[in-house]
């Protein structure tokens, strides 16, 4: 049987450090069957404490030698735990030595030093640290890190860590060493190492005080032909922080390597950011666009962290929103600077709506200020991240981009070299602005979604039009009643003729900030001279569910006229749910399903406006996703929703074919070079959108057009989406000869293989458990690697839903069996693999018991993780 429950860590139990560790020198001696690493340590008893022994975090340490001062210790003056070593009677100032011996090519959690491939590299955020070495493992220790490490020389020619190289030479035996030398003191969670056989490309930064900084990219010999992209990326990032938040980079050089086996994206180690390899390596042939706007907002986010995280960075662990909304933030203003702020900010709120609305409403709801937790790693989530960044972009809402920019000033100096709160960085933003955010404090302790309902009244007497909010939040775990929240809420009043009202309360323009602070409240407008369409929420201005009764009618008007483009498109959103939402009922009903000629109308006349910008036409022309009508739904018929979608599509399809092929046309380019602008990206966007949707009703003339743009695309984007179309539009002769020409073609490319898996086990052509398995059966599949786990087995669980959500409950147990033998290899990747079947309560009676078993299933699993443990505890139902 499992061990009792993890233990639960409070905020509220927070205390300061009692010991301070001022600097530690590390020495790594990397062997093939193992490391050494040896730590030299300047502690000190901090002022305010009469703590006599020392208590140091570590976890699978073999222990070699602890002195103190020079003095090796008796085993009696010391007590090593499975996860602590605690020294009795410490002086209150003192040299540790302690030397451990570890295992990196044993270690597939991927936390800590471990070998992805043949080389060494690090993971120690969160607490990945204390299984490198003993030490206070907690953000608010911070220390100047030196660093010298040991390696063959052939093997290990590279040898990276934090800061500055100082020295490096040849060691006996064919060893050599280098010594680098972070004059910053940072936490250990931002610790890094690397070594092994790379290649490097180089460049530099001129920064704006004139100072340059070495930019180089490590990777494999074999992409040495992939770093160009990154490398541009970075160095727009870098201006782009000097220019929109005046931060400039700190070090004489900034590193990025690339490995293969990476649990999440990428981590911003001081001075050495590592990157999985499929958010940095990109070229022209090979890479998608999707693929280059992830890389580009990647690298940004990671580089600006260098602020937003390591010069001021987070006091303890529940304060991750701090570091990690912040810099969302901050990369989603540089994405949509770099390319379409109107399309980002669709995107972002799609993600937002569809996942973290999900998150929010199940079982691991949590404020983005979590109160307690017992695994961080499962609080890495979107709440944490993309509300978080909600709330950040709330802030500069209400106050407006001068006073945010002067807060973010203020917060960045006042705290440089601190181990912060978010308490502190709201009161940098009340303190320039004036204004008491103490009401709007209340989104970083409160979870769930809060939910506005909007009501208007037009008097055409006394031309006057009033508008009622009411809010409210669900109950979540642990917070059954909520407090009201501060909402800024941007309305337009659309009149007509398709202008709209001067707003009274607006600075020029129609736009008008309504900040909503009760549970109920109320607007008046006045001299409003007839009965206007209210265009509420632009912009998304706040995370909530805004409801308001729209007739078909309004919304076919906002979607025509609404001057916030995002509104426009969310119009249409709204219009295409309906439809879609009436179709599920029908085919629940069994009754024939019939779609809507006003809804054809419209999709048409979207199609042949010519005015509309392309990037934004292929936004309105997206339907609503599955995902988003699972989330929707209060008991989601998986089959339903899949094929009164489909039926929309096919529809649409058939109906629509000439316009359909006319644009497909239009949009089509035959660039020889690679145009990665963003109005080139839109236009294969939509090219290939429009494929993608001519596969839903595939005649001879889309096996045509598809074959033929896969025969001949010159870029990724448009080969990809050729192969998408084929594998979707239900053929099984044409998907499977399609599969293996590509995969000839592009079986040596770790990350066009990715996608290779990932679009078989997503697509509904597929959606026979066989295959899948079939797919963790070839050769490129292997289970120790994060990527291929996420494309196999990950891809198929949250975006096939036919065949996850099969009636038998096969996809169930299919999931189950993975997390069981992940469990012990991987925590981190099993217990993120886990949460569509934590999602049970959002299906019918006959599935919610199926994933109960399973669930059920995992938690009797012998030495279950923490990460795994937390999530089924809080996921069951008597847990609920
Ligand atoms: N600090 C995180 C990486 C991280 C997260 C390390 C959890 C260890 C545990 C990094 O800054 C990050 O947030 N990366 C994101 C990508 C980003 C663009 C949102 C990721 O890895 O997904
Ligand atoms: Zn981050």
């Amino acid at each position: 049987m499992r061990d009792a429950s993890p233990q639960t860590i409070y905020l509220k139990d927070y205390t300061p450090p009692s010991f301070e560790i001022e600097k530690v020198s590390l020495t790594f001696q990397l062997f093939e069957d193992g490391a050494q690493v040896s730590s030299r340590m300047l502690i000190s008893r901090a002022s305010s404490s009469d703590e006599s022994s020392l208590r140091l975090d570590g976890e699978e340490l073999e222990l070699k030698s602890l002195k103190i001062d020079g003095r090796e210790l008796d085993v009696h003056q010391y007590t090593v735990e499975p996860e602590s070593l605690t020294i009795q009677a410490v002086p209150d100032k003192f040299e540790l030595e302690c030397v451990t011996w570890i295992k990196p090519h044993e270690n597939k959690r991927l936390e800590g030093l471990y070998k992805s491939s043949s080389m060494f590299c690090t993971q120690c955020e969160a607490e990945g640290f204390r299984r490198i070495t003993y030490y206070l493992d907690r953000p608010d220790v911070m220390s100047v890190f030196d660093t010298r490490i040991e390696a063959d020389s052939a093997k290990y020619p590279v040898l990276l860590s934090n800061g500055n190289e100082v020295d490096s030479g040849k060691l006996e035996g064919g060893r050599h060493f280098v010594t680098w030398h972070d004059p910053h003191p940072k936490p250990c969670y931002l610790f890094a190492l690397v070594a092994g056989d790379l290649y490097c490309q180089s460049d530099v930064f001129e920064r704006a005080s004139g100072r340059p900084v070495a930019l180089e990219i490590f990777v494999d010999h074999k992409n040495a032909d992939k770093c160009d992209y990154a490398l541009d990326a970075l160095k727009r990032s870098m201006k782009w922080d000097e220019e929109k938040y005046g931060r400039e980079y700190d070090l004489d050089v900034f590193m990025i390597v690339a490995v293969d086996d990476f649990n999440m994206g990428a981590m911003e180690n001081k001075g050495l950011n590592i990157f999985n390899s499929s958010c940095v390596l990109a070229k022209s042939d090979a890479t998608t666009d999707n693929a280059y706007l992830r890389i580009e907002a990647i690298v940004a986010h990671e580089y600006f962290h260098n602020w937003s995280g390591n010069r001021v960075t987070c006091r303890d662990w529940f304060q991750l929103s701090l570091k990690e909304g912040f810099t969302v933030y901050r990369d989603s203003q540089f994405s949509a600077d770099m390319n379409s702020a109107g399309v980002k900010r669709i995107e972002d709120v799609n993600l937002l709506r569809t996942a973290q609305f999900a998150e929010d409403a199940g079982p691991m709801s949590h404020p983005i200020r979590p109160a307690s937790y017992m695994e961080i790693s499962n609080f890495y989530t979107l709440t944490v991240y993309e509300k978080g960044a909600e709330v950040v972009r709330m802030l500069n809402t209400l106050l407006g981009d001068e006073a945010f920019r002067k807060g973010s000033d203020l917060y960045f100096e006042r705290h440089d070299g601190q181990a912060v709160t978010t308490e502190d960085f709201v009161a940098a933003m009340s303190e320039v602005s004036g204004r008491d955010l103490v009401q709007f404090k209340r989104w970083y302790d409160q979870g769930g979604t809060p939910v506005v309902k909007v009501k208007s009244n037009y008097d055409e007497d006394k031309k006057q039009y009033v508008l009622t909010f009411e809010q409210s939040c669900p109950a979540t775990p642990g917070q059954l009643k909520k407090e009201p929240f501060h909402i800024p809420i941007e309305i337009g009043l659309m009149l007509a003729d398709g202008t709209q009202l001067p707003l009274a309360q607006a600075d020029g323009g129609g736009s008008w900030v309504y900040e909503l602070r009760d549970s109920m409240a109320s607007v008046v407008f006045n001299d409003v001279p007839s009965k206007p369409i209210p265009s509420l929420l632009r912009g998304f201005s706040a995370p909530v569910r805004l409801h308001y009764d729209y007739s078909d009618q309004e919304l076919m008007f906002l979607l025509a006229n609404d001057s916030d483009s995002f509104n426009r498109w969310d119009a249409g959103q709204n219009l295409a749910l309906r439809v879609l939402q009436s179709l599920v009922s029908r085919y629940q009903a069994g009754e024939a399903l019939t779609l809507d000629p006003a809804f054809v109308d419209t999709y048409r006349s979207l199609l042949n406006d010519k005015s509309l910008d392309r990037a934004m036409l292929g936004k309105l022309l997206m339907l609503p996703s599955e995902a988003y009508l699972v989330e929707l739904s209060e008991t989601a018929d998986t089959e339903a929703i899949y094929h009164a979608r489909q039926f929309v599509r096919r529809t649409l399809a058939n109906s629509l074919r000439v316009e359909l092929l006319e644009l497909y046309q239009s949009t089509h380019t035959s660039a020889f070079s690679l145009d990665l602008s963003f109005d080139a990206m839109s236009l294969r966007a939509l090219h290939n959108f429009i494929l993608s949707l001519l596969a839903a009703a595939p005649n001879d003339e889309f096996y045509t057009l598809a074959s033929e743009q896969f025969d001949t695309a010159s870029n990724m984007t448009d080969s990809f989406a050729a192969l998408a179309a084929l594998v979707n539009a239900e053929n099984p002769a044409a998907a499977k000869d399609a599969l293996s020409r590509f995969y000839a073609r592009w079986k040596d490319d770790a990350q066009v293989m990715e996608q290779w898996f990932a679009v078989q086990s997503s697509s509904s052509s597929f959606a026979d458990l066989s295959h899948v398995k079939a797919l963790m059966g070839h050769a490129d599949f292997e289970m120790t690697n994060p990527n291929k786990v996420r494309s196999v087995i990950g891809a198929f669980c949250a975006q096939n839903i036919l065949g996850f959500h099969d009636v038998s409950g096969s996809g169930y147990e299919f999931l189950a069996d993975q997390i069981i033998a992940l469990d012990d290899m991987n925590p981190q990747i099993a217990s993120r693999l886990l949460t569509p079947l934590t999602r049970w309560r959002k299906y019918d009676a006959a599935r919610q018991s199926l994933m109960q078993t399973q669930l059920a299933r995992i938690l009797a699993k012998s030495n279950l993780s923490k990460d795994v443990q937390e999530v089924l505890e809080k996921s069951m139902p008597t847990n609920q």
